[in-house]
């Protein structure tokens, strides 16, 4: 039995012979510090040695294909069979499983990867067969492999490319035309608590606590709206941070706030968050005795891009682009 890291969103398993995890708060926020301890939980989670994480692992990346139904394991237990893929139909969203199907989308060693259902039902709901789906912070590049699935073209970039199929660039200013995307899917660094690479202009080295952060999104955004369709839907999933020490950020809201400057709001969902960590050591007590939350859910945040109102342009003008 060797190592196991499975990342559900952001939330992060580790398996090690006869080894458990615990997270501390007092250093960073508990979903994403992780720190190995021997054998046992301890009573009062201690301080993580590091509030850092890779976002790689050190193998190449290699969607591990699943059995459709797997075989019953030694000793007669069968893995339960993962719930048919089926349309979200309320604003709260969850399934228990990273990925659908018998295969991967994307990679699940890739710490922040998304789940891929979540991309299931943005691109099935705002998005037809043919239609360009563009991903600006790629990562795995789950969204590639929906798009595919789903019969769309997916576009996919990134400042450190994961995979051939994934272009390098950077999200603030993508090789691609005005207008060349129908629909964007965009799960960017909530702070700067993941390593994603050692490229200086990683969003992920700035912190949710610094404005600069605010900054940098929102030229994420400017070019996002320069890419879209009018009428194309962009959607946004993210989570808020909470460092102890720090305190609470509200990344979520202050993003959706920051889109309203080019985009027009559709809904709001919220995904919830497995974490089987959580439910080890002891993190609910120590969030009930600390007086602060553990993440539940992630937002995700649909917009629209304004169509063009041609009949109201100032003396058949073309329209300008707001924030541009
Ligand atoms: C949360 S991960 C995306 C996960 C991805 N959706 C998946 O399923 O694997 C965020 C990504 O943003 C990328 N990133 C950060 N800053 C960037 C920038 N300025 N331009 C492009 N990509 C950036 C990181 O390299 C990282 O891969």
């Amino acid at each position: 039995m060797g190592t196991a890291l499975q990342a559900t969103g952001a939330f992060y398993t580790i398996s090690l012979p006869s080894q458990v995890f615990s997270w501390h708060p007092a250093s960073i926020s508990p979903q994403h510090a992780i720190t190995v301890e021997s054998r046992r939980p301890p009573r009062h989670p201690r301080p993580a040695p590091s509030s850092k994480q890779t976002a790689a692992p050190a193998q190449p990346p290699r969607p591990a294909p699943a059995p459709a139904s797997p075989a019953p394991a030694a000793g007669g237990h069968r893995r339960p069979d993962k719930p048919a893929l089926r349309p979200q139909t309320t604003t709260l969203w969850d399934y228990p499983s990273q990925h659908y199907g018998a295969t991967q989308q994307g990679d699940s060693r890739y710490i922040g990867a998304t789940p891929s259902y979540v991309i299931w039902n943005v691109i099935s709901r705002y998005s037809a067969p043919g239609d360009t789906v563009l991903d600006p912070m790629c990562g795995s590049g789950t969204t590639l492999d929906v798009a595919r699935d789903l019969g769309r073209e997916g576009l996919g970039f990134d400042l450190k490319p994961y995979r051939d199929d994934i272009v390098r660039a950077d999200a603030r200013r993508l090789p691609v035309d005005n207008e060349a995307a129908s629909l964007v899917f965009l799960d960017p660094p909530y702070g700067d608590h993941i390593a994603y690479s050692d490229d200086g202009r990683c969003i992920g080295k700035i912190s949710a606590f610094d404005p600069r952060f605010y900054r940098e999104m929102g030229r994420v955004f400017d070019e996002v709206n320069r890419v879209l369709k009018p009428g194309g839907v962009f959607a946004l999933y993210v989570c808020d941070y909470f460092e102890k020490k720090k305190g609470f950020a509200p990344v979520g809201m202050s993003l959706f706030a920051l889109m309203g400057q080019h985009f027009e709001a559709v809904d709001v969902v919220s995904v919830v968050r497995h974490n089987k960590s959580l439910g080890q050591g002891n993190w609910h007590l120590a969030a009930a005795e600390g007086n602060f939350f553990l993440r539940g859910f992630n937002y995700l945040f649909i917009v629209r891009k304004p169509l063009i109102d041609e009949e109201n342009l100032p003396h058949g003008g073309r329209p300008s682009r707001r924030g541009r």
